[in-house]
């Protein structure tokens, strides 16, 4: 199974990934891992583990859809079976979801449907809910929408800040996020 990562920032959770490759414990190709953005940690991680990088740089693209098209050609280019969505914060078009359709995989710090969106920690920690988690699914075109693959719950504590929390349930992530990638390697991706 081919796959190609997408970050946005730190990417442990490529990291994690990378780690369970490395080991063996995960049979998948990575063929390359791309950003929105110039110098992320993501891309630098994947690197140094002699992967494949691209950037394709949204702040290069004044026009949103020039972006999408460069960014669905770009990933288009690898042949994946599965595009991952690692800490990606940038939203796709609908070009992009439709070349990827249900193939395109993403993480969420939260139990979805509930805490979409870019702040799911902190949002779920305002509401104040007693448990909290990660969801793996399948994006279609909305914002954090989408088959769930898979789902965590992680228990919010007193005192928790949103980068306590966050911390938890990333622990969590990485675990689901193996564990998922390893059944689609096996299983292949539900059909829709
Ligand atoms: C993860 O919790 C992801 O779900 C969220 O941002 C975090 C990314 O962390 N949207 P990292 O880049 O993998 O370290």
């Amino acid at each position: 199974m081919r796959i190609v990562v997408l970050v946005s920032g730190t990417g442990s959770n490529l990291q994690a990934v990378l780690d369970a490759v490395a080991a063996g414990e995960l049979d998948v190709e990575i063929s390359a891992v791309g950003a929105d953005r110039n110098g992320t940690y993501g891309v630098e991680r994947a690197a140094a583990a002699g992967y494949e990088t691209f950037v394709v740089n949204f702040k290069d693209y004044p026009v949103r859809s020039d972006w999408n098209r460069a960014l669905t050609d770009k990933v288009a280019s690898y042949q994946p079976d599965v595009v991952l969505s690692s800490g990606f914060m940038r939203i796709v078009d609908e070009h992009f979801i439709d070349t990827f359709e249900g193939r395109y995989v993403n993480t969420h710090p939260a139990l979805l449907p509930s805490f979409p969106g870019a702040h799911g920690v902190r949002d779920a920690l305002a509401y104040g809910v007693k448990v909290t988690g990660c969801t793996v699914h399948i994006a279609d075109a909305g914002v954090d929408t989408g088959p769930i693959l898979a789902q965590a719950a992680v228990e919010v504590l007193d005192g928790d800040t949103e980068e306590s929390l966050h911390e938890r349930i990333k622990v969590q992530e990485r675990r689901l996020l193996i564990e998922t990638l390893r059944k689609i390697s096996k299983d292949g991706l539900p059909q829709p």
